[in-house]
C-alpha cells in the first residue's frame, strides 16, 4: 500500500520503518527538517531498540521517502497516518495546535485529489475530536464530505518506548474506530495480518479507550507503589505481597470488578479501605490514590440520590437492598444509604428484596440495619406488586432475573425506572434512566 505518516516522532518513525519493512511505499512528513535529513540519510530520528538497523535497511530499501510537502504526500499514497504530538497545555489540557493544523492542511490536500483518500488519527486524543472538531475541518478545507469523498478514522497506537518495534509487531489489539467499512478494511489489509485481535468499534469508544488504558496503567503503577510504601512503614515485603496478588486471575487481574454499575459496599471492601487508610495515617504513609476511594465511592451513590430527587418523584419504590444480589447482607449497602438519604428528604419509601427476610437478620447485620434504617419493618413489603404500586419511580438495584421479569409485569407508565445495576431495560415497557448510562 502507499501511505504516508504525518509526524515523525516515536510512534511516526517506528511505524514508517515497520510499515517499510513490510512492503510498503511510505511517505515520512514532518514539519521537522532535522527528523527527515536524519531519515533521508537511513539514520533514526528517535533512539529505540532495533531503530537503528532497521532505518538503515528500509532506506536501502527503497521503499521511503521524506518530505514536509503535505500536498504531495496525499496525492502519492492512498492512506495517511497521523502521529503529530499531542501533548500537555500548562492548565492540563490537550494541546491540540499540531493536529488542528495538520487537518487543514489535509483538508486542502484531499481537495485536490479525486481519488476517496483515508485519514487514520493515531495521535491520541480528545473522545470527540475527530467527529466533532477534524472532520468538520477536514470537510470546510476539502469541502468534501466525510464517508462519501474521504474518510476519517481513529486508531490508537499502544507502543510502548524503549520496546516499540516489539510492541508494534505484537500489540494486545488492534483497534480501529470508525463509521463506514471502508476505512475498517483498508486497515484491515494493513494491520490485519498481526498476532491479535481486530476490534471494529466507534470513534468516541476508540479515543477514550486509549485514554482509559494510559490511566489504568498509571493506576497500576500507583497501586504497585503506594501498597509498598505502607508494606515499608509495616516491615512486609512489598515484592512478595504484590507478587502473590498478581497470582489471583479469578479477581485481580482479570475483568472481574471492571464492569461499571453502583457504588461498592459490603462488610468488607469500605471497611478495610478505612483499616488501610488508617494504618497509613498512623505510621506517617500517605496515600492518595487508596485515600480517595472511598469519597468516589460516595460520590458515585450521591448521582443515584441526585436522580432521584431531580426527577421529582415523592413516591418510590426500591427493588434490592442487601450489598449485591443473591446476598441479605445489608452491612454497608449503597442501597441502604440510598433509602436512608430518601427517607431524609420526605421521599414515600417501599422496599423489597427477596433475599433479605428481617426476621432472620442477625448479629452485624441486624445491628447495622437497626442503626441505619430503624424503621425498615414499615418500609419493606412482601412483593414486588405491592411495592411498586403507587411508586412514581422505581430504583431497580437487583440483577436477579426473576425478579426483573415480575417487575416487568408491574410496572407501567408514566411509572419510571432508575436502573442502579445494569439490567437488561427493554423488557420493562417504561422509561428507563441509568446511573452512568
Ligand atoms: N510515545 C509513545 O510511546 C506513544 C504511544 C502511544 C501513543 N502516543 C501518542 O502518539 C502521538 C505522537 O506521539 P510521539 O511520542 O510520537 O510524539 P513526538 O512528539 O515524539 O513526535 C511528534 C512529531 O510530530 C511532528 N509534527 C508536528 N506538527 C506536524 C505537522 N503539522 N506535520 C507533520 N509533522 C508534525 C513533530 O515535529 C514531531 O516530530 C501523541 O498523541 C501521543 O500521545 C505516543
Amino acid at each position: 500500500m502507499r501511505i504516508s505518516i504525518f509526524g515523525l516522532g516515536y510512534v511516526g518513525a517506528v511505524s514508517l520503518a515497520c510499515l517499510a519493512r513490510d512492503g510498503h511505499q511510505v511517505i515520512g512528513v514532518d514539519i521537522d527538517r532535522a527528523k527527515l535529513e536524519l531519515l533521508r540519510d537511513g539514520k533514526t530520528p528517535v533512539v529505540e531498540e532495533g531503530m537503528v538497523e532497521l532505518v538503515k535497511s528500509v532506506a536501502a530499501s527503497g521503499r521511503v521517502t521524506v518530505t514536509d510537502d503535505v500536498a504531495a504526500s496525499v496525492r502519492d499514497s492512498e492512506i495517511s497516518l497521523v502521529c503529530v504530538g499531542t501533548p500537555s497545555a500548562p492548565n492540563g489540557s490537550q494541546d491540540q495546535g499540531a493536529v488542528l493544523r495538520l487537518a487543514a492542511d489535509l483538508g486542502r490536500a484531499i481537495a485536490a485529489k479525486p481519488e476517496p483518500h483515508v485519514i487514520v488519527f493515531r495521535s491520541t486524543l480528545a473522545p470527540g475530536t475527530v467527529e466533532d472538531v477534524l472532520v468538520p475541518i477536514l470537510e470546510k478545507e476539502s469541502r468534501r464530505r466525510e464517508g462519501v469523498h474521504f474518510h476519517a478514522c481513529f486508531q490508537p497506537e499502544f507502543l510502548r518506548e524503549g520496546s516499540s518495534i516489539r510492541d508494534y509487531d505484537k500489540p494486545p489489539f488492534t483497534i480501529v474506530g470508525a463509521r463506514g467499512d471502508y476505512p475498517v478494511e483498508r486497515l484491515r489489509a494493513l494491520f490485519g495480518h498481526l498476532p491479535c485481535e481486530f476490534i471494529r468499534t466507534s470513534i468516541r469508544a476508540a479515543e477514550m479507550m486509549k485514554y482509559c488504558c494510559n490511566n489504568f496503567h498509571a493506576l497500576k503503577i500507583t497501586f504497585a507503589n503506594e501498597t509498598a510504601r505502607l508494606c515499608e512503614a509495616l516491615k512486609v515485603d512489598p515484592f512478595e505481597v504484590m507478587s502473590l496478588v498478581c497470582r489471583d486471575t479469578q479477581l485481580n487481574i482479570s475483568p472481574a470488578y471492571l464492569k461499571p454499575g453502583f457504588a461498592f459496599g459490603g462488610s468488607c471492601l469500605p471497611k478495610d479501605l478505612r483499616a488501610t487508610t488508617y494504618l497509613a495515617r498512623t505510621h506517617d504513609v500517605e496515600l492518595p490514590m487508596l485515600g480517595g476511594i472511598l469519597e468516589s465511592n460516595r460520590q458515585h451513590l450521591a448521582r443515584a440520590f441526585d436522580k432521584v430527587m431531580a426527577s421529582g418523584a415523592r413516591r418510590v419504590a426500591m427493588i434490592g437492598l442487601s450489598f449485591k444480589t443473591g446476598t441479605d447482607d445489608l452491612r454497608e449497602s449503597p442501597l441502604v444509604v440510598l433509602a436512608e438519604q430518601l427517607i431524609g428528604k420526605g421521599i414515600a419509601l417501599s422496599v423489597y428484596d427477596p433475599d433479605v427476610s428481617l426476621s432472620r437478620l442477625l448479629g452485624a447485620n441486624r445491628r447495622f440495619i437497626d442503626a441505619h434504617l430503624p424503621h425498615i419493618g414499615d418500609l419493606i413489603r412482601p412483593g414486588i406488586a405491592e411495592t411498586v404500586a403507587g411508586a412514581e419511580m422505581i430504583v431497580v438495584g437487583t440483577a436477579n432475573p426473576a425478579v426483573l421479569a415480575e417487575l416487568a409485569g408491574a410496572v407501567a407508565p408514566p411509572q419510571r425506572i432508575l436502573d442502579v445495576v445494569r439490567v437488561p431495560a427493554q423488557q420493562f415497557g417504561v422509561p428507563v434512566e441509568g446511573l452512568c448510562w
